[in-house]
């Protein structure tokens, strides 16, 4: 008999579902493996307010297939300016579940980020005295910063200094991506945890880039090294609490990502919660998946776990390439769309 694990249904601690037409293609991949995700707000223009953020969740809302019972969690996009008093009633109403940083320039849509950190510290001191969730793409955007070190930088100059001078603040280091990372996030648990992607688990620069230039593999953070890879496939596959799933799935049209200049971003939620199961099935960890998907995101956010459950096989299954987006857009490409996939879902 083909070998079977049964985990509580996990949660998308990091998504991009972005909007319109390309919101209806994808919510329905992630409603169908996931209980609730964190819907990312680097929409153009972001949504920054509890009104904007109300707006989008009934959107959202409007994509789900009907009869799931998926739950979308909205975020509110950290900007110069963002009023602290705005983020309260927002938290307090259950309009927003946290706050994310994009600091100005450092990936798609973060042209509205922050460019003085300096002004946010009265957001971020209400944060803490509220016991609101902190989510940070932390990396380093000063164009001195070499690409590869973007993240080890950031957690020097501006990490650091804030879980010092916020010590009751929850923070959520984002698709963590190096070796640094890791072991920063580790030695900082439980006030700091992080995410991961499952194509930093999986992937090299030397996939990327080593045999012909591979723009689906391109994201931000970029892929790094091996041994970064494999700290951070250690990481999640060792049971510690701090490290929990968020597929940073993003998808983009074609014509974006193959373009003179191609945008970051992987769509991956089609494929993720396979991926992930085959990362600990390769490391000897399955025991520990229900732990990285299920119970230690639930746990940083102060929230209950899952109670349905989701059952993935050890059967090969062929990947949807694309999705088909009504309009200009036309499509967008599935990460390892075409391949074939080790494990799959069986029941949800
Ligand atoms: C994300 C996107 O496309 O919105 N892209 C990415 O490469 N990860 C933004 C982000 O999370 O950095
Ligand atoms: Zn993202």
């Amino acid at each position: 008999m083909a070998e079977r694990i049964t985990i509580k249904k996990p949660d998308d601690w990091h998504l991009h579902v972005r909007d319109g037409a390309m919101l209806k293609a994808v919510l329905p991949f992630t409603a169908a493996h996931f209980g609730r995700a964190i819907c990312m707000p680097n929409l153009v223009p972001p949504v920054v307010t509890a009104k904007e953020a109300v707006a989008y969740h009934e959107r959202v809302r409007a994509a789900i297939p009907e009869g799931s019972k998926f739950q979308p969690l909205m975020t509110s996009y950290l900007t110069d300016n963002t009023d602290p008093n705005d983020i309260e009633a927002g938290f307090r109403d259950g309009v927003f579940t946290a706050v994310k940083l994009y600091p100005a320039h450092a990936t798609t849509n973060s042209t509205y980020g922050v460019t003085d950190f300096k002004k946010i510290n009265p957001v971020l001191a209400r944060m803490e005295k509220i016991g609101m969730p902190f989510l940070i793409h932390g990396e380093e955007a000063d164009p001195d910063t070499d690409i590869f070190d973007r993240e080890a930088v950031f957690i020097e100059r501006r990490l650091q200094p804030m879980l010092k001078n916020f010590p009751g603040l929850r923070i959520v280091l984002e698709h963590v991506s190096s070796r640094e990372g890791v072991d920063f996030v580790r030695a900082h648990a439980p006030q700091l945890g992080a995410t991961i992607t499952p194509y930093h688990l999986m992937l090299t620069r030397t996939d990327w880039l080593g045999y012909g230039n591979r723009p689906y593999m391109y994201c931000m953070p970029v892929i790094k090294r091996r041994e970064d890879r494999d700290a951070i496939r250690r990481a999640a596959t060792s049971g510690e609490t701090c490290f929990f799933l968020g597929t940073d799935s993003a998808p983009h049209p074609v014509s974006r990502k193959l373009n003179t200049v191609g945008v970051p971003g992987i769509f991956n939620s089609p494929v993720a919660i396979s991926l992930y199961a085959q990362v600990f099935a390769e490391e000897n960890a399955l025991d520990r998946l229900e732990a990285f998907t299920s119970l230690n995101g639930p746990k940083h956010y102060r929230l209950p776990p899952n109670t349905e459950t989701i059952t993935l096989e050890r059967t090969g299954w062929t990947a949807p390439e694309e999705v088909e987006v009504d309009g200009p857009d036309e499509r967008a490409l599935i990460h390892r769309g075409g391949e074939t996939i080790q494990w799959k879902v069986v029941a949800a």
